[in-house]
């Protein structure tokens, strides 16, 4: 298990790049299934995810050639229609893979994603949307089988009006892709309104397919026959940033982020700037100044564009040593709070009542061994170790890699103290 070793108590000062985004690098590798062109992309990030993504596509026979951040998938020999259990559990983002195949290939065998430590997160909703597109859909040990039925024409999912009873990232994402190659016009109403998702529809729409409304909770798509191959450069990441933004407004400092989009992080820097940071936006950089102890602030998760879920465990640690009390609520999943045991062995003072943890925050946390549990909770750990006294040792930081393309470099070069121990 490789482990970060943080020395707290430095300030960050200094810029630093902002990657591509990985939810909107997951998606759009899957895209590439959609045609036998050549997806071209750009401004990919170097993250495990992206790995383990590749290495599942090139499974089912997708050509990838990778040259620093650019990509090329061509999906001209797909020649397995089926995610393997060992694929998919350790990646949810795999299930990607099922609305494609199923709109370009009509099967599709995909393992169901196990649950994870922040939820049982199940896909009852993509496979409900992909059923009413006219996919028959039977789960046998613990596969997805999905087929469209030898009809009259080809094998071919039909445009269908579908209502997302609880809006889903991935499932938007599935069932934008499954309609694109469909017959006939799908509307998916209370749609993912997630800035990664119109990532994902502006690729799409570069490779032929005709999508309005993404952005908005009603998305059209007319399906066509064939898409074609196009290039597409992937979006900043809106948490990477967000997470900059938080370690430097908790442990005081002046950085800057470049290749950023502020536009997509309103509500983060709203709230970064009650706390009290100064912040100062020019086209794609982003700067923010802090020089005294942040205030705490509230913060209630939902959906786009209101306080997102990935920033929910960012935002406790900088309420640990925040002035004040703060309430966290996280209405998306049953289970992130799983940075707060942790949190408390550096000193953190948290009480936890269902989905809503209270904060007081404290003059000053103590380092210690702590343990990351989950992509985001990791973040967490690694700014409360930023700002605690001594030495913190954060475990199990594969977590980390999975999100975070070379964090402890980045931070190093704000000035931190952090060192990854083999
Ligand atoms: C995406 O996950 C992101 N992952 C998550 O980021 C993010 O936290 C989440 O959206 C919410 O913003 C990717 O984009 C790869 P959901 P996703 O479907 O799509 C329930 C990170 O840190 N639900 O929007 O899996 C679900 O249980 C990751 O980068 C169903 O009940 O999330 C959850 O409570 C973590 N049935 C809620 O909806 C379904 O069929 C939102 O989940 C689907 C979802």
């Amino acid at each position: 298990m490789q482990k970060l070793a943080i020395q707290g108590g430095n300030r960050l000062n200094g810029e630093v790049r902002i990657s591509g985004a990985k939810n909107a690098a997951l998606p759009i590798m899957c895209a590439g299934l959609l045609t036998a062109g050549d997806l071209h992309l750009d401004n990919m990030p170097d993250l495990h995810d992206v790995a383990t993504m590749r290495k599942l596509l090139m499974q089912l026979g997708v050509a990838i050639e990778i040259n620093g951040g650019q990509m090329v998938l061509s999906a001209a020999n797909i020649d397995n229609l089926e995610a393997p259990y060992e694929m998919v559990k350790t990646m949810r983002a795999a299930i990607l893979v099922l609305g494609p195949l199923v709109a370009r290939f009509g099967e599709a065998r995909v393992s169901l994603p196990g649950g994870c430590a922040i939820g049982s997160r199940p896909v009852d909703l993509h496979i409900k949307g992909l059923q009413a597109m006219g996919a028959e859909i039977h789960i046998e040990h613990g596969y997805i089988h999905a087929q469209v039925p030898h009809g009259v024409g080809a094998k071919r999912l039909k445009g269908a009006r579908i209502f997302f009873d609880l809006v889903s990232v991935t499932g938007t994402e599935n069932l934008m892709m499954a309609a694109a190659l469909a017959d006939g016009v799908t509307v998916l109403e209370n749609a993912a309104r997630e800035p990664e998702v119109v990532d994902l529809a502006h690729c799409l729409i570069a490779m032929g397919a005709k999508i309005e409304g993404a952005g908005s909770d009603t998305i059209s798509i007319i399906g066509v026959e064939k898409l074609h191959g196009a290039s597409h450069r992937i979006m900043p990441d809106r948490i990477e940033s967000g997470t900059f933004l938080v370690a430097a407004t908790a442990a005081g400092g002046d950085i800057t982020l470049t290749d950023a989009r502020a536009d997509i992080l309103e509500n983060v820097l709203e709230k970064l700037q009650e706390a009290g940071a100064s912040i100062q936006v020019a086209g794609s950089t982003i700067n923010l100044k802090m020089n005294k102890r942040p205030m705490a602030v509230n913060v209630r998760t939902s959906p786009y564009p209101a306080f997102p879920t990935d920033m929910q465990a960012q935002f406790m640690a900088m309420n640990t040593i925040a002035e004040g009390s703060a309430m966290v609520v996280e209405t998306i999943f049953e289970n992130r709070f799983m940075h707060v045991q942790e949190l408390r062995r550096l000193g953190a003072q948290i009480d936890v009542e269902g989905n809503t943890a209270v904060i007081k925050g404290c003059a000053q946390l103590e380092g210690a061994t702590i343990m990351a549990t989950d992509l985001r909770a990791s973040a967490c750990l690694v700014i409360a170790g930023l700002v605690a006294q001594g030495e913190t040792i954060v475990d199990r930081i594969y977590h980390l890699d999975r999100g975070y393309e070379h964090i402890e470099a980045k931070l190093s070069g704000l000035g931190a103290q952090i060192r990854r121990l083999k």
